[in-house]
């Protein structure tokens, strides 16, 4: 893969500013060692004292972490708190006046939101939601356009106790109707369409079909916010109208106060076999993460404008949209379009326009925007940028560079942060008043994470062999759980191969001769288009679901924008189709995976062939398919294939 043959030769250090040092919530090495030591010499009164320093608690805990039943591990288990709470309450008395959100439309227009109206809209919502009978511990799903209703909804549902699931809104009903089943949610929230790109994208309707399929027995309404003035196709005895239900409502909600490790949402998630995972995250060691992140990673100062550019449906758009931001006090710009619309200069005007200081976007946009105007960034004012971040992949060195000198004008620091839905906020990422960065790496773990990688017995390798990517001791914003599935989340994260005792990421890494960490990419089947994680079975299970397929496989090769593209080898029912029949069946079948996936998951590419290269003892020779994939010279033994005739005719079918 080129993007790693660079990364392997990237050595080139870039030490913040001394402007930028001095200024730093944690400044130079001494103050990262420090934090560092502090950890090492007492873990739990480490996070004891981050969690009474930035959580405001109902409740105080006494007891911090407890491992009795590891891996399901507690912390600051006596503790009572609302995250909502601490998301716009406790901010009233000092900033209420201040924009919590700056929310950019579709269409360019913009408005901002006090953290006063804030808590009005939430507890407005909240109160809704309430007289619709939702109560602590109820299952939501929120299938929302990005926007400010967006974070009420999730917002509100925190207020009242309520374990939210955001489905992100490219998802299909099929996937959508998944997931209302699996969590057996009791209320569905949604807007009529949502605004993407001049172009409008049902929802509502989605909603209607998913829960046509069945399955949904336990949704009791449908709450629609009204974003445009299309009139809904179908409404029935269920359905809400959003601003119906809280025009009445009083702008104060008593919030429930939960204990710390009362679920906060479910988020779900691809994995390498099986049915996305309906990731389990706590209340009030979830908060911290998002908190100590934004103030270590972020280095939040109370004049910035921060903007992450993800859409909430995806655990950055939850931790560094919905909660951080709010939890730290800052002001955030919401972005309801896509970095194309109007054209490509949007995300630089939004920039100069709302004079954002922290840009927080994916490697994946960065490289579609460097190929759609390298110099476009240079015609606006883009001073007001003090640090940049990015997520979701390895960024290449190339496309680090030019964020760095174009973007950021030289002067910005990049936090590259590595971390996953699972680990709820950032894992291993520079402190970027204390850690030089290097273009490609995710640099150092943060203070308090004891990140590690380790060979199949797990012992450590030493630097510049690769392993699997480990954490050693829990941390407060882990996952807890896998919703509904407690002993798949033992499997899948503490194996036994490890004796229980450490997080498997699921990522290949090394170290270099300074420590810093380099993420090779997955070790599962898990594939990372566009940053977004897509199970190859899933896209199988999808593929072989249509009547015409007999067999599918599917491996993911390197993108230039996307990091990875997905691949799929297909055997027909009937016989191997050619020509304008196998254009024809390779564009019905993307269709039909966006249909029961969703877009995000529609192959970029579909080889057909009689049969896909197998072992005699029948097993798919992945490998060679991703060798195929990428378009290389088979150079590996073929010796123990049953068929190796089928490698030419995969080879040259492309479509
Ligand atoms: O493979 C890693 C990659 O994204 C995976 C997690 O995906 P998800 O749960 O969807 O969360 C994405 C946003 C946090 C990881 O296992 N990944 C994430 N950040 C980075 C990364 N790979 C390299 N560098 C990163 N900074």
């Amino acid at each position: 893969m080129s993007t790693i043959d660079s990364v392997l030769k990237e050595n080139r250090l870039f030490p913040p500013s001394e402007d930028f040092r001095v200024k730093a919530n944690v400044s130079g090495m001494e103050g990262y060692n420090a934090l560092c030591e502090q950890a090492n010499n007492d873990y739990e009164g480490f996070w004891a004292d981050l969690g009474r320093e930035l959580v405001s608690w109902k409740q105080p805990f006494t007891k911090v972490l407890n491992s009795t039943e590891a891996p399901f591990y507690k912390w600051f288990e006596d503790g009572t708190l609302n995250v909502s709470y601490n998301c716009l309450d406790r901010h009233l008395a000092g900033s209420g006046d201040k924009p919590a959100i700056i929310f950019e439309a579709d269409d360019g227009t913009s408005t901002p939101v006090t953290y006063r109206e804030l808590h009005q809209r939430v507890c407005q919502f909240a109160n809704g939601l309430r007289s619709l009978g939702v109560k602590k511990g109820d299952r939501v799903v929120v299938y929302m356009p990005m926007g400010v209703e967006a974070v009420v909804a999730m917002q509100a549902c925190a207020r009242i106790g309520a374990i939210h699931s955001v489905v992100f809104g490219g998802f299909s009903a099929k996937s959508l109707q998944e997931r209302i089943g699996d969590a057996r949610a009791s209320l569905v929230i949604t807007a009529n369409e949502g605004l993407r790109g001049g172009k409008s994208v049902p929802l509502q309707a989605v909603v209607d079909d998913a829960l046509a399929l069945g399955g949904c027995e336990s949704i009791q309404h449908i709450v629609v916010f009204q974003r445009t003035q299309t009139a809904p196709a179908q409404w029935d005895a269920r359905n809400v109208w959003w601003h119906e239900l809280t025009a009445q409502q009083p702008t104060e909600c008593e919030p429930e106060w939960m204990n710390a490790e009362d679920p906060l949402f479910i988020l779900y998630t691809s994995g390498s076999t099986g049915k996305p995972k309906g990731i389990q995250h706590s209340s009030g060691g979830y908060l911290l993460g998002t908190l100590v992140t934004m103030k270590w990673v972020f280095d939040y100062k109370p004049d910035d404008v921060f903007w992450c550019t993800a859409d909430v449906g995806w655990i950055t758009g939850h931790s560094y949209v919905c909660y951080g931001p709010l939890a730290i006090g800052a002001t955030q710009v919401v972005f309801e379009g896509i970095p194309t619309y109007p054209d490509a200069n949007r995300f630089w005007s939004m920039i100069a326009r709302h004079k954002v200081t922290t840009f927080y976007t994916a490697p994946t946009a960065i490289r579609s925007l460097i190929k759609l105007g390298a110099d476009l960034p240079g015609q606006h004012d883009l001073s007001s940028l003090r640090l940049l971040g990015t997520v979701g992949e390895p960024i290449n060195p190339e496309a680090w560079i030019w964020y760095h000198e174009v973007v950021g004008g030289g002067r910005c620091p990049i936090v590259d942060t590595w971390w996953q839905t699972e680990t709820g906020a950032h894992m291993i990422a520079p402190l970027p008043g204390a850690v030089a960065t290097k273009p490609g790496s995710c640099t150092l773990p943060l203070p308090g994470i004891l990140a590690d990688i380790v060979d199949e017995s797990g012992a450590p390798v030493e630097p510049g062999k690769g392993g699997a990517l480990v954490i050693k001791k829990p941390w407060p914003s882990m996952v807890r759980t896998i919703w509904g599935d407690p002993d798949r989340f033992k499997k899948t994260y503490f194996p036994e191969e490890f004796n229980g005792q450490l997080y498997l990421a699921g990522d290949s890494a090394h170290t270099d001769e300074n420590g810093y960490i380099w993420i090779m990419g997955r070790i599962d089947d898990v594939l990372n288009v566009s940053g977004h994680r897509l199970g190859t079975m899933e896209i199988e299970s999808a593929l072989v679901a249509n009547p015409l397929v007999a067999e599918a496989a599917v491996v993911g090769r390197p993108h230039e924008i996307k990091g990875e593209a997905v691949v799929a080898f297909v055997v027909l029912k009937q016989n191997r189709p050619e020509g304008e029949d196998a254009k024809r069946i390779a564009r019905e079948l993307r269709e039909w995976v966006a249909h029961e996936i969703g877009k995000i998951a529609q192959p970029d590419e579909i080889r057909f062939g009689e049969n896909l290269p197998k072992t005699r003892s029948g097993k798919i020779m992945r490998r060679l398919l991703r060798v195929i994939a990428k378009g290389e010279e088979i150079t590996q033994d073929v010796s123990t294939l049953e068929n190796p005739a089928i490698l030419e005719q995969l080879r040259v079918s492309a479509l």
